[in-house]
């Protein structure tokens, strides 16, 4: 009845040395075939001890947070678990990553992906004070000058102060002027009610999903997302230039997205920008709180290529960059688009299936100007009319009126280059430069940039991101259970694409996680009673935070 078994011991870079106990070998893993195995003639325990540990395949705000959600099950339920969480970039934070200016570590650094999240964001606004990290006004108002602008493509068709969409009186009157008084009025109660809708999920009865449909209809939104931002605007009497124009500015600045194309649940998520902050210094610093809380171990520049299982009951197999040998666990979270993590299961017990689903590639163009406003030419504004500090753009130019469609999709200035202690900084030739933000869905050359900055390009630098699904309306959405221990947490990223519901999406894993793998949970059931919950007021409840 004996099988022969393998010792195989190997010194990997990152790990000092370990051992593995496996009943067969694994023909699929070339690298372990490199290496000659040490054959040991040794009787084989009963059957293959599954370790008590869990794998987080990327370190963005999904898998930090999965990691420190999995350490506060583990606290409350006094289990002992070890996780490990990979990630092949070279930092934590993912899509959420800031970059310095000239590269100068001296000077203020700037988001270069997911920038600005809002009080409603409960996850994130409690991790900050957790934390102790300081918030920052989104630094996409330049002050007391901040114009936006939305641009068709030939001309602007709305300006107001303030830098945002919903700004001051005066810019409320011109809103109103526009578009009536209905359309604002209307929009914002769809958003107050959707938004009283995502605050359930912060409650104490809060639903753990299986999959995003039964989240939907549990929050009545199937068919937000079975139809387009436009439609639903349409169907809810909103004027239909107020959706094309004002609110396809917001879709195209978070989501690359016109209203007749992006879902109305994403369309709509996009105007929730009141009181949007960052956090000084950058938002990655919540991620790496997250992971450091957590106590995991974190293996970064280390790429995963394959997630394998033998059998039932077996272990998972993980194979990465930093091991020779799979590394076993009981349990595997996905937390990274499936597509763009180029890991190949081979399992003999079934897999389900994550269709393809395509992602919005994006270009971010990040740069320092001492031209204080853009080319006010290029905009075919009039002599001695500044362009607006926040260009935002509608595609209605091309659909109403033949105008070319805008060649880019925002061009926002962000203040000046600050040094790290918040004064503005000169350049080599003296003058203060302002840090530009700009994205597009094509490459923008130096000698575009130019011309629209007068002439005075400073630091340039660009990034091209895979930024957030392609969101068409749709009833379909990827599993978020691949197999018993194996979750796919990014299957949330086409319901909603941000950094909180990456937080949240990963608490839900982690709470079916802790109940399927370990008979436990996120939260223990009668903490509620015992009154951990009185302790917190009502608002300032956040279910995973507090239980
Ligand atoms: C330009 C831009 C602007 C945005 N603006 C906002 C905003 O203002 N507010 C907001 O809330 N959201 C914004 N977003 C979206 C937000 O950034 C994302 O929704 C969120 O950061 C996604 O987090 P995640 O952890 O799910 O995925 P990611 O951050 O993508 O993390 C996945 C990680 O997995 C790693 N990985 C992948 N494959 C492997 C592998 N095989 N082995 C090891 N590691 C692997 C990757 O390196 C990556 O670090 C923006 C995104 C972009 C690009
Ligand atoms: C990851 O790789 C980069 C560049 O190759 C290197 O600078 C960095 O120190 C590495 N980080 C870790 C944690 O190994
Ligand atoms: C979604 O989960 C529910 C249980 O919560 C289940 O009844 C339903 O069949 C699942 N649907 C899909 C498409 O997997
Ligand atoms: C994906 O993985 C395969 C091996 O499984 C490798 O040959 C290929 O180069 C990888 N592609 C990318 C884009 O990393
Ligand atoms: C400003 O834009 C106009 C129109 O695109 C262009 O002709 C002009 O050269 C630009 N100005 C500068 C200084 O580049």
């Amino acid at each position: 009845m004996r099988s022969p078994v393998m010792l195989i011991v190997a010194t990997a870079a990152f790990f000092p040395t370990y051992a593995l106990q496996l009943p067969f070998k694994f023909p699929f893993f070339s690298r372990s075939v490199a290496q000659e195995p040490l054959l040991i003639s040794e009787p084989p325990a009963a059957e293959t001890t599954v370790p008590n540990r869990i794998a987080i395949i990327g370190a963005g705000a999904a898998g930090s947070s999965a990691a420190f959600w999995i350490s506060k099950a583990k606290e409350r339920f006094g289990l002992d678990v070890e996780l490990d969480v990979y990630d092949k970039n070279s930092y934590v934070g993912g899509r959420s990553t800031t970059v310095f200016p000239y590269g100068d570590d001296s000077l203020a650094p700037v988001e270069l992906g997911g920038s600005v999240f809002v009080k409603v964001n409960k996850i994130l606004w409690r991790a900050v004070s957790e934390f102790g990290l300081e918030l920052e006004d989104w630094r996409g108002d330049s002050g007391d000058d901040a114009v936006m602008g939305i641009w068709d493509g030939h001309e602007f068709l709305l300006t107001t102060g303030g830098g945002s969409l919903l700004g001051n009186w005066l810019d409320k009157i011109k809103i109103l002027w526009r578009y009536g008084y209905k359309a604002p009025t209307k929009t914002q109660e769809l958003l107050d009610a959707m938004t009283n809708k995502i605050l359930r999920l912060y409650e104490p009865d809060t639903p753990v999903w299986q999959n995003a449909t039964s989240l939907l209809s549990e929050l009545e939104w199937a068919d937000v997302t079975a139809q387009t931002t436009a439609e639903y605007l349409d169907l809810h009497g909103v004027d239909r230039r107020f959706s094309r124009e004002l609110i396809e500015a917001a879709t195209r600045v978070n989501y690359g997205q016109n209203v007749d194309q992006i879902h109305a649940l994403e369309g709509m998520v996009s105007l929730a920008a009141t009181g949007a902050s960052s956090v000084k210094g950058g938002n990655w610093q919540i991620f790496e709180n997250f992971i450091a809380a957590s106590e995991a171990r974190l293996y970064l520049n280390t790429t995963v290529t394959a997630v394998s299982r033998f059998s039932a009951s077996g272990p998972w197999m993980v194979q990465s960059t930093a091991f020779k040998e799979p590394r076993l666990y009981r349990a595997v979270i996905l937390a990274a688009p499936y597509d763009q993590t180029n890991i190949s299961f081979s399992t003999k017990v079934p897999v389900v299936p994550v269709q393809k689903r395509p992602y919005v590639h994006l270009h971010v163009t990040l740069l320092s100007t001492s031209s204080p406003t853009a080319n006010a030419s290029y905009f075919n504004l009039g002599h001695g009319h500044k362009a607006p500090s926040s260009v935002l753009t509608t595609y209605d130019g091309v659909r109403q009126r033949g105008h070319p469609e805008p060649e880019f999709n925002s061009l926002t200035y962000h203040g000046h280059v600050l040094s790290k202690d918040g004064t503005k900084r000169v350049n080599a030739e003296g003058v203060e430069e302002w840090v530009v933000k700009i994205f597009s869905k094509q490459r923008l050359e130096d000698e575009w940039l130019r011309g629209m900055f007068d002439g005075k390009l400073g630091w340039v630098l660009r990034k091209e991101w895979d930024a957030y699904p392609v969101l068409p309306p749709t009833v379909e959405f990827p599993p978020i259970k691949l197999a018993d221990g194996l979750y796919y947490v990014n299957a949330f990223e086409p319901v909603i694409s941000t950094m909180e519901t990456e937080t949240l999406a990963a608490r839900n894993v982690v709470d079916l996680l802790m109940q399927e793998q370990y008979d436990a949970g996120l939260c223990k059931p009668h903490l509620t009673e015992e009154g951990e919950t009185a302790r917190v007021p009502v608002e300032d409840f956040v279910y995973g935070w507090d239980c």
